[in-house]
């Protein structure tokens, strides 16, 4: 029996209201399933206003992977370490200028000159704590680059098949938002040397990213560099090393590099005329600077505790007693030390610290593997 006309359209309409169903049902079916959706909204929310405050507004149709890396973006103007923040490091921070920044900051003098291009690969060694992070920084600041700062758990963490959708991204949006440095802190642990023990999916992510990585090359105008920071540059794939022809070793600072260290840090702080810099450099050899930082830290921190017990010496009932009478007899008590402030740092607060800390052995031993 034939259908009529009728019949035909009810048939048509039911089948269309049926396959919408199943589309939207199967979609948020998924998106329930997928332990990242919430994870994937919020890091679009993310994207799209660091992209608004970065004024790129205009970089339009990217994709949610894309997005995810978007949101590890920061902006140069928001980052507060500059090239005065680091001490000691006058002339690796030279060669920076020389071979990453000026060459991206002054494209146009430099355009036919295949020589002078900037680096498409930076790596930063050296034992923890000695300034690498800064200096990746400071060198995102000072040339005005956008900085991807890629968290390599946001690539190693993820289902099969996402981690390669997500490496792609970051190269792709990298050129969506040059001039942009892509940063990769302690990238042995995601770029190590490749062994037959790698699962097939690391394998093959790595082997992507090195791929994508030539991939900048081929454009002579793309200013996108990978920058990488490790105290482990020996456990690294030859492969990447190749990539990273601009390598500058950040070694445990020497006795003049201490002292500067050390200058800096005490700048802010007030200490007395008898805190022997040159003798402190002296007596902290193996202290890397962040070492320097923590024992001047802990130094400060004695003066809290005499401001603590000056206060408690203040409360007690013969003090006051003594006080008032003072008051009552009209004596002047400006000559009395105010316990109200913090004293300056002294030499002994420094030579404490840095007894504490020889004696916690916290302090940085390793020397550079490279
Ligand atoms: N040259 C320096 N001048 C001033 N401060 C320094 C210097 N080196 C290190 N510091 C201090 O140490 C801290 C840590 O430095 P940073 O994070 O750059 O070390 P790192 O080399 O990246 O270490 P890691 O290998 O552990 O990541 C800084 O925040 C700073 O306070
Ligand atoms: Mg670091």
């Amino acid at each position: 029996m034939e259908m009529n006309r009728k019949e035909i359209i009810s048939l048509v309409i039911r089948m269309t209201l049926m396959s919408t169903c199943a589309y939207f049902g199967t979609k948020w079916l998924l998106g329930q399933i997928d332990p990242t959706s919430q994870q994937k909204k919020k890091s679009k929310q993310t994207a799209l206003s660091k992209l608004k405050s970065l004024g790129l507004e205009q970089v339009k149709n990217l994709t949610d992977h894309e997005l995810m890396i978007a949101s590890h973006l920061v902006n140069p103007y928001d980052i507060t370490v500059s090239w005065n923040n680091i001490a000691g490091l006058s002339q690796v921070i030279d060669e920076i200028k020389e071979t990453v920044i000026f060459p991206v900051q002054r494209k146009e003098l430099l355009r036919h000159s295949v020589l002078t291009k900037p680096p498409k690969g930076v790596l930063l060694h050296g034992p923890p704590g000695c300034g690498k992070t800064m200096i990746a920084k400071a060198t995102a600041r000072e040339a005005g680059m956008n900085f991807l700062y890629l968290d390599v758990s946001l690539l190693t963490d993820k289902w099969y098949g996402e981690s390669q959708k997500l490496a792609g991204a970051v190269f792709s949006l990298a050129q969506k938002l040059q001039p942009c440095i892509i940063f990769i802190d302690e990238i042995d642990s995601f770029l190590r040397s490749r062994t037959q023990n790698d699962h097939e999916a690391t394998a093959m992510m790595k082997a992507q990213f090195m791929m994508l990585w030539d991939g900048l090359s081929t454009d002579p105008e793309c200013t996108v560099i990978v920058m990488g920071a490790t105290n482990r540059p020996r456990d690294l794939d030859p492969a990447i090393l190749r990539r990273m022809p601009a390598t500058f070793q950040i070694s445990l600072p020497d006795e003049q590099q201490r002292k500067e260290i050390l200058n800096l840090v005490l700048s802010s702080e007030e200490f007395e005329d008898d805190v022997d810099l040159h003798n402190l450099a002296i007596e902290t050899s193996g202290f890397s600077g962040s070492d320097l930082q923590e024992m001047c830290r802990i130094a400060s921190l004695l003066r809290i505790k005499d401001l603590i017990k000056a206060e408690e010496l203040q409360r007690r009932p013969e003090v006051i007693r003594a006080q008032m009478q003072s008051r009552f007899v009209g004596e002047c008590s400006s000559d009395q030390s105010n316990p109200n402030l913090l004293r300056p740092i002294s030499m002994d607060d420094l030579v404490a610290s840095v007894a504490k800390m020889k004696a916690s052995k916290v302090v940085t031993t390793t020397q550079s593997r490279f």
